[in-house]
């Protein structure tokens, strides 16, 4: 059996999805309605600081996708590192962030996926790192702002991002959870090309087939809609994050992807294509994911 934790989050949901076309899979649950109903989605609730429903998640499980996304609970990352030694686990596939390979990359969020990597290399169980790029989802963001005005805000218009689409981290992520031969290997898993936030708006644009206004944010004015949403130090992390793709560290696109997957990774003109009604006047309220 695979467990997927994260299940209801951005790359968990596509990976339960993939999986589930060709095996039963476990998906953990957390405070989202979880959208699969019976087999072969076994779903099950559990919180990373609940250790019994980690212990009662792992039971009887091969290999584990794991995802945590709180920089400020690196214990959500150590339980369940515990839970799967304990029930005996064989493989953690860990979707991390390409940051970590950048020496210049000393911020929160970067210096606890680097330590969550620590903790798995220091377990004993085998282990894969999933390193994406920055996720082309993160323009849904936008959606509001688009819908409403036609107007895309973001900050640092000219830095070049080789952004990746959350499907093809899923899709990597089933190869390495179904396939021999990934045990102790970190796979950098970018897009196919480096594109600005100006630029991507320019696509957007030309596939809703309307005009949009950019508008820069300057670093203070990107911090306060940030920290609306985040813990301050997680508010701050992001920001300094975006400035090292404003120094060029994030542009390189990498083929370690399409080997994986045995075709080019997915452009931003098809992610767009394929979500545009998210960005479309009508689209119902609440941002999606
Ligand atoms: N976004 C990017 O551009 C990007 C780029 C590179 C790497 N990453 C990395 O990707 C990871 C996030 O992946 P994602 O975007 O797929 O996730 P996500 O959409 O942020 O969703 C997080 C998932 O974790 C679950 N979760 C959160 N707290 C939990 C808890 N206490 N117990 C059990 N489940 C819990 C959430 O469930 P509930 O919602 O029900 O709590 C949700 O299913 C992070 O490690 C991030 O650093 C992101």
């Amino acid at each position: 059996m695979i467990l997927v934790t994260g299940a209801t989050g951005t790359i968990g949901r596509h990976v339960v999805d993939v999986l589930s076309r060709t095996r039963p899979v476990r998906a953990l649950v957390h405070d989202r309605q979880a959208p699969w109903e019976g087999a072969p989605v076994q779903v099950v609730r559990g919180d990373y600081a609940d250790p019994r429903t980690l212990a009662a998640a792992m039971d009887g499980v091969r290999a584990v996708l794991v995802v945590t996304n709180d920089p400020l609970r690196p214990e959500h990352d150590a339980g369940l590192v515990t839970a799967a030694a304990a029930a005996g686990v064989r493989h953690l596939v860990k979707l991390s962030a390409l940051a970590v390979t950048d020496p210049d990359a000393d911020d929160l969020i970067t210096r606890w996926q680097r330590e969550a990597e620590d903790r798995i290399r220091a377990s004993g169980t085998a282990w894969t790192f999933l390193r994406p790029r920055a996720f082309m989802s993160n323009a849904l963001s936008w959606a509001r702002s688009v819908r409403h005005e036609g107007v895309v805000r973001a900050p640092f218009a000219d830095a070049p991002n080789a952004t990746v689409d959350p499907r093809d981290v899923a899709h990597a992520a089933v190869r390495v959870l179904t396939e021999p031969g990934h045990e102790g290997r970190a796979y950098a898993l970018t897009g196919p090309e480096p594109l600005t936030p100006l630029r991507q708006t320019e696509i957007l644009a030309d596939v809703l087939g309307r005009p949009l206004r950019f508008v820069e944010l300057s670093r203070e004015e990107h911090l306060r809609r940030l920290a609306a949403r985040h813990p301050e130090p997680v508010a701050e992390a992001l920001v300094r994050s975006a400035e090292r793709q404003l120094a060029g560290a994030k542009g390189r696109p990498d083929d370690t992807l399409p080997r994986l997957l045995g075709r080019p990774a997915r452009t931003y003109r098809r992610w767009a294509e394929d979500h545009a009604d998210a960005f479309a006047p009508a689209a119902a309220e609440g941002e999606p994911q």
